[in-house]
């Protein structure tokens, strides 16, 4: 079911119709699948800029009549495949376009761009419009005003205009699918409990995430050490923590250390506290995090990255429960359960000497091995969609929606940052997306939104060329305004200041897309 009310608040279609209205000076209108007018121009309120239209709503019946050709369009569409057409309307010679709007095959309802005229009208046909719009009420002045306002359009300009209405069409139904999905999503995301889609703060339905979820449903309960392997930012941490949280341990503390931080002096004094007087600064007794997690968990983050002198002493805490502070000759003894991890090949430094193998015998009792991002992207819309309502949750505005395309463009991509750097990402998309509620492709980070040489592909799309219906709005858009300036310009023989007038765009902005698109006179693009 489409949201009427959501799609006229789309960033995406409002643009397009602002396009619509400034360059085939047309207004853009949607009908639900029982022909009944969902866009504001029956609203007793709206005045709209096209005079033709304004003119018309205003007329005795004149929204009648617009209902009435809205419900020819819609029983067009049951009768033909086509997703474009065209239509005379209920008034002589003026014409609209008309898009399907189809979702699953089922026919949803459609976009219509009206009013404009054939460019080759005779003046005597012009003047069968204007007696038209008397004859129903409108005043001479009106009339006039009316006809003078209304767009010829070329034959060219009408390819251009069903592309454009085509495309307003896809991106209703690509919204309104995305919606449908995201709210089965968000179900699935709410009923974590029953199903496994969500592990502590762990997300994740793939069967190699159910995988990791029973094993650690398993070792949860026992005392045996762990050692998780995995590439960065797979959730290693989360992992720790969900053994943790679901263990009998849960009511006491769990504290990581992340040895790749500190020096093998401090690595120590750290870990196993120090002696008041056991080098210069230590002024007082203090405890290390193996005291302090006493009866509860210890995560070991980057064991790999430990010296071997270290490794000895954590062979002895993990053998007797016992360790020495810094400085002391007392051993001390404790009740922690150790959990390690690292992204270093453990075997190959262990064939190196690098780390010991009585040390990973003793923490790799039970292994855990987290798979990449890239191997479980089912994962990824739903790691999507929860950072999304987190985010959003987080900064207080409404949950954001990710475009079909721009869903297509996250998931192409092979994320060697994992988990983290898909986290990171959306945080930017929630930021940069400001007010708007959907997120379009092009907010995308470069790596990710060129990723597969679409940058390329874009670039080859020689402006002119057939109209796109397919792709990226944005490219779409961009490809009509620099024909639109193109055509003008030679219309209007290079006179800018005119050409800003008729386009309604100031001067300044047209020489700006003038320099963007390369159009100036001496191009070969213009003159060919
Ligand atoms: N399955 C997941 N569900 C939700 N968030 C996740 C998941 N995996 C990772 N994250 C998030 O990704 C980020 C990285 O996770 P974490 O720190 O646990 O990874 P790591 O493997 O320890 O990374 P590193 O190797 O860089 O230390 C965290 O913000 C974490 O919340
Ligand atoms: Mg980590």
């Amino acid at each position: 079911m489409i949201n009427w009310k959501d799609i006229s608040e789309l960033h995406a279609i409002s643009k397009i119709e602002e396009i619509l209205h400034r360059w085939f000076g047309v207004e853009v209108l949607y009908a639900d699948e029982h022909g009944k007018i969902r866009s504001k121009q029956l609203d007793s309120e709206y005045d709209s800029e096209n005079h033709f239209m304004n003119v018309q709503i205003h007329l005795q019946h004149g929204k009648d009549y617009l209902e009435g050709d809205l419900e020819k369009v819609n029983e067009i569409f049951e009768k033909t495949k086509d997703s474009v057409i065209k239509l005379d309307t209920y008034f002589p010679h003026v014409k609209g376009i008309a898009a399907k709007i189809e979702i699953g095959g089922e026919f949803q309802g459609s976009v219509w761009a009206y009013p404009f005229i054939p460019e080759a009208l005779t003046a005597k046909e012009i003047k069968e419009i204007e007696d038209k719009l008397i004859e129903h009420g409108a005043n001479q002045e009106d009339a006039t005003g009316a006809i003078k306002h209304i767009k010829h359009l070329s034959a060219k300009d009408k390819e251009y205009l069903t592309g454009l209405v085509d495309l307003v069409a896809d991106e209703i139904a690509s919204f309104t699918t995305e919606i449908s999905k995201r709210d089965e999503r968000i179900h699935d995301l709410n009923s974590e409990l029953g199903n496994k889609y969500r592990y502590h703060s762990m997300i994740g339905k793939s069967k190699k995430m159910q995988a990791i979820y029973n094993l650690l449903d398993k070792i949860s309960a026992s005392e045996s050490s762990v050692f998780i392997q995995g590439d960065n930012g797979t959730g290693k941490e989360l992992v720790a923590k969900a053994i943790h949280y679901y263990s009998p341990r849960k009511n006491s503390g769990f504290l990581a250390v992340n040895c790749s931080a500190f020096n093998d002096n401090l690595l120590d004094s750290e870990l196993f506290g120090h002696v008041k007087g056991a080098f210069t600064g230590a002024i007082k007794d203090k405890k290390g995090v193996f005291e302090q997690a006493h009866g509860g968990t210890i995560f070991l983050d980057e064991i790999g990255d430990t010296s071997l002198a270290m490794q000895v002493k954590l062979l002895r805490v993990l053998q007797e429960g016992t360790f020495l502070p810094v400085g002391s000759s007392t051993p001390k003894k404790v009740d922690v359960r150790v959990i390690t991890a690292t992204n270093r090949n453990i075997k190959e430094m262990m064939s190196k000497s690098e780390f010991r193998e009585d040390l990973y015998y003793r923490i790799n009792v039970i292994n855990v091995q987290i798979p990449s991002l890239r191997d479980r992207g089912e994962d990824i819309p739903l790691l999507i969609d929860y950072f999304l309502q987190r985010r959003c949750a987080e900064s207080g505005t409404p949950t954001k929606m990710i475009s079909k395309k721009c869903l297509e463009k996250l998931l192409d991509y092979p994320w060697p940052g994992n988990v983290r750097e898909l986290e990171n990402e959306i945080e930017r998309l929630v930021v940069l997306a400001g007010d708007d509620k959907n997120i379009g492709p092009e907010l995308l980070s470069g790596r990710i939104l060129d990723f597969g040489g679409v940058a390329d592909r874009r670039k080859t799309g020689e402006p002119g060329s057939n109209v796109k219906t397919t792709g990226n709005l944005k490219d779409a858009l961009e490809e009509l305004e620099a024909y639109m300036i193109k055509e003008g310009l030679k219309r209007c023989n290079f006179n800018k200041s005119k050409l800003s007038r008729e386009l309604g765009i100031s001067r300044a902005s047209l020489i700006m897309k003038v320099e963007k698109y390369e159009l100036e006179k001496r191009n070969k693009a213009v003159g060919e």
